[in-house]
């Protein structure tokens, strides 16, 4: 059976996550009826500290709904050039939002409040008004890199100080605490507007959800219907997400491992070299520029391991708990071997 690295939104739900979901209580949630519903959003708001969450299907409509109700058209967005939420949501902040992007690039995916400072622009009638930062923890396409919480704190504290609202993505917060030991409140407390999501590490088939302030969420509830987001008896789905939450957070802490055991044999790969990985994210980066990293990718899928190529020099790898450490160490040895061909 291939070893599928390709992504931590792979997994398939366990036996228990799907005798949760098959014997789910549930309701129409348009008429806000479904109580799995209701204890999933209870419960990712109190683990978030914030006074309400709202289930979307996606980590994609949790952060452009964010979007929706902190900004106006014609307001900015500061956020990483390579965030998700511009380089993999379908051109939304500008389609659904009509919101003007402006970029800050750094390596690891993270920067500082003077990054922010720089991209203000004053107030006046040529320039878009300065709006929203959008924060990714852990920053996916960097190499699922942790902010270090001062320097979020930072840019938080700037932010409020000028008016600016900070979403926060954090598709994957729950690796973000399971690797510093920190609770999701203590991060989201500093925004107002936080995505997470059930589906990636955690394991759940579908699901992410939206949290913030009461009068945020209401606001966002109404922006998800506008776009047909509403379901009706969607406890079936949220069942996987709940019991993802209540069983799969701890367990992250070995994804981490999984990631620095297949990253220690990848680097002794010739040709390769990847960054010590904070979380479950490994971006190799391709030394060797006469080796185009699809051909690299082609080759370790006709040995079993799946990955994905991120351009021409980089290929990410991802670990998740359907892929055991003896399976990270069997795919990094693969690795070793179809570069010993490649590079001879
Ligand atoms: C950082 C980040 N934000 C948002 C998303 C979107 O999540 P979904 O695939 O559920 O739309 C992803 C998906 O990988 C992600 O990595």
């Amino acid at each position: 059976m291939a070893i599928d690295l390709r992504s931590d939104t792979v997994t398939k739900p366990s036996p228990a996550m799907r005798q949760a979901i098959a014997t789910a209580e549930v309701g129409d949630d348009v008429f806000l009826e479904d109580p799995t519903v209701i204890r999933l959003e209870e419960h990712t708001a109190e683990l978030l500290g914030t006074e309400a969450a709202l289930f979307v299907p996606s980590g994609h409509m949790a952060n452009q709904l964010g979007l929706r109700v902190l900004g106006r058209a014609g307001d900015s967005v500061i956020a990483h050039a390579s965030s998700h939420i511009f380089e993999y949501e379908s051109g939304a902040p500008s389609a659904v939002s009509g919101l003007a992007p402006r970029f800050i690039d750094t390596p690891d995916g993270t920067f500082a409040a003077a990054d922010v400072a720089d991209l203000l622009q004053p107030r006046n009638i040529h320039h878009s008004r300065n709006r929203i930062v959008v924060i990714e923890n852990t920053h996916n396409r960097c190499g699922g890199v942790v902010w270090p919480q001062d320097q979020y704190e930072n840019v938080c504290v700037f932010c409020r100080d000028h008016e600016l609202s900070v979403h926060l993505d954090g598709a994957r917060l729950w690796n973000v605490c399971a690797a510093t030991g920190t609770p999701p409140s203590r991060w989201a407390s500093q925004v107002e507007s936080v995505t997470v999501c059930f589906s990636k590490g955690l394991g759940a088939p579908v699901g992410s959800a939206l949290a913030g302030s009461r009068a945020f969420i209401d606001d966002a509830r109404f922006f998800r219907k506008m776009l047909g987001g509403q379901m009706r008896q969607v406890g079936i789905i949220a069942a996987g997400a709940l019991y993802a939450l209540e069983h799969n957070r701890e367990r992250l802490v070995e994804d981490h491992a999984n990631a620095q055991l297949f990253t220690k044999l990848v680097n002794e790969a010739p040709g390769l070299s990847c960054i010590w990985p904070d979380t479950n994210i490994v971006v190799i980066d391709v030394l060797d520029h006469t080796i185009l990293a699809q051909q690299i990718v082609d080759d370790l899928i006709a040995e079993g391991v799946l990955v994905l190529s991120m351009g021409e020099r980089k290929i990410r790898a991802v670990t998740h708990l359907d892929v055991s450490a003896d399976q990270c160490r069997q795919a990094g040895e693969i690795v070793q071997r179809v570069m010993q061909q490649l590079v001879n």
